[in-house]
């Protein structure tokens, strides 16, 4: 079964060491990333392909709607990982237009466990709920939506104990909060980085 992807595993590594004929004996010994990404599952959304990066060269986190919950043990485990051994100098936040998990959210219909999954999203909702019932259309709220859910999950990150001991011991680190469209495969920077503990009076 699933021959053609056996297949397309083959050719994918055949391709590797024709160009580089080390690149996975370097790799056996160890990953070197500067960079965790956070984002979502969405099968459009793939993190390295996005930014043009191989194996090795991204931390990669994700899950449905790009959350960072402050009790969540797999999110934590991966970012205490990604801190302290990896000590990966930036963190990615990385949200997308058109996310069907943001969606959900505030769509009012019972879906049974994701909805408790989702419930930070509908929390940043009733937060700006002015903001987004001034925009003239759904789709417009849905995107900015999208956007403020990244920034929440800066904050979420920003804010945890591993990042703050990361800061405390003069470590440097990033964390910035960007946007992808599938539109056109490019992402936008929403200019929220922190890289210090008094950065997070300016987010929203
Ligand atoms: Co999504």
């Amino acid at each position: 079964m699933l021959d053609h992807l056996k297949a397309k595993n083959r050719a994918w590594a055949e391709g590797k060491v024709a160009t580089d004929s080390d690149f996975f004996k370097r790799l056996e010994r160890q990953q070197t990333p500067e960079y965790l990404w956070i984002g979502c599952a969405d099968s459009r959304v793939p993190a390295n392909e996005i930014v043009g990066l191989d194996p090795g060269e991204l931390f990669v986190h994700r899950n449905v709607a790009n959350l960072a919950p402050p009790q969540d043990a797999n999110y934590l485990s991966v970012l205490q990982f990604a801190v302290e051994v990896l000590r990966v100098k930036h963190i990615l936040v990385v949200g997308h237009y058109g996310c069907g998990g943001v969606a959900a959210a505030v769509d009012n219909q019972r879906r049974g466990l994701v909805d408790h999954w989702l419930h930070p999203i509908r929390e940043v909702w009733h937060d700006y709920r002015q903001e987004l019932e001034a925009l003239p259309n759904e789709h417009a709220r849905l995107n900015r939506l999208c956007e403020l859910n990244v920034i929440r999950q800066v904050r979420n990150v920003a804010t945890d104990v591993f990042v703050q001991e990361a800061w405390a011991r003069g470590q440097e680190l990033h964390v910035h909060g960007w946007v992808y469209a599938i539109a056109d495969g490019l992402v936008q920077d929403l200019d929220v980085t922190i890289s210090q503990p008094e950065d997070i009076k300016r987010l929203r």
